[in-house]
């Protein structure tokens, strides 16, 4: 049994992502998830058995530290290259209405596998409009409190005590996000295409036209035969 929908190829589809989307997004995930399993070793007692994987206490927070600046600079480079892609992202984010609303309504009936009917959704649909909003915010927080935690001679020691609390709590605040996100562009039924679109580019017409209608109908009209 696949755990991703099948990839097919033999029906029509349309372009979600562009290459720089998908490096930003995956870039980024490699690094945020090594931050996580090397972060876990600082924040948990008594976890000899993940610490060794990373060489040890030492090597855990050098793997921290390199994949911090890694995470830095791909969110960095998504930003700089991608400028408009954000741009475009943000006024989608803005487009928040009674829709949106509709479908975090009927959201955990679908999160469950039950079939719904999807209210006509523009690019990003109301969750995930939500976690376009959440999960960068963690991630901001972790990076701006990380480099304070880093370079604490520079910083007053309050802020710097502040920023502790704040890596900690923005990192299970992301990490809730992330784990449900994953399953939700992976593994769940009905929304497990969009792995194609983040992996390859593209997702199913017919998907989505279901899942993102009015995105749809903006991007591609009646061009329904893109690819
Ligand atoms: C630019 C990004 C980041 C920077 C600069 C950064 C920096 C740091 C530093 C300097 C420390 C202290 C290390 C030590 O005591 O040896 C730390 C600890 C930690 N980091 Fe990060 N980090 C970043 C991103 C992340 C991310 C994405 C996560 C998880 C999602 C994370 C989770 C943790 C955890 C759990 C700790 C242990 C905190 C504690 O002991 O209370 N970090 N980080
Ligand atoms: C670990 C495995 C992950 C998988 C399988 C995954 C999958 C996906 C997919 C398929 C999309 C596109 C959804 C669409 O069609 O609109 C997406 C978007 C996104 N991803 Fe991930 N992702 C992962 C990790 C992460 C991580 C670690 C972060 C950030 C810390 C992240 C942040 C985002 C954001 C902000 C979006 C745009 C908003 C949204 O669609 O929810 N992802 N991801």
């Amino acid at each position: 049994m696949a755990l991703i929908p099948e990839y097919r190829d033999d029906v029509p589809r349309v372009e979600r992502f562009n290459w720089l989307a998908r490096f930003s997004h995956w870039g980024h995930t490699v690094t945020f998830l090594l931050c996580l399993f090397t972060g876990l070793v600082l924040f948990l007692d008594g976890v000899n058995w993940l610490a060794a994987i990373f060489g040890g206490y030492r090597g855990a927070g050098l793997v921290h530290r390199v994949s911090a600046v890694g995470m830095t600079l791909v969110i960095g480079i998504g930003m700089v290259f991608g400028f408009k892609g954000i741009i475009e992202w943000i006024k989608d984010l803005l487009r928040f209405g009674m829709n949106d609303i509709k479908f975090i309504m009927i959201f955990p009936l679908e999160f469950l596998g039950f079939p719904v009917k999807v209210p006509p959704q523009t690019r990003f649909n109301g969750g995930e409009k939500g976690n376009s909003i959440v999960t960068p915010t963690c991630v901001f927080l972790l990076v701006l409190s990380g480099y304070i935690m880093w370079f604490p001679a520079i910083f007053p020691v309050g802020l710097v005590r502040v920023s502790y609390w704040t890596h900690d709590i923005a990192m299970v605040g992301a990490t809730c996000m992330v784990c449900m996100h994953a399953y939700l562009g992976s593994f769940h039924p009905g929304s497990g295409e969009s792995f194609w679109g983040m992996w390859k580019g593209t997702v199913r017409a017919d998907w989505a036209q279901h899942h993102h209608a009015i995105w749809y109908k903006e991007t591609y009209g009646d061009k329904s035969e893109a690819e």
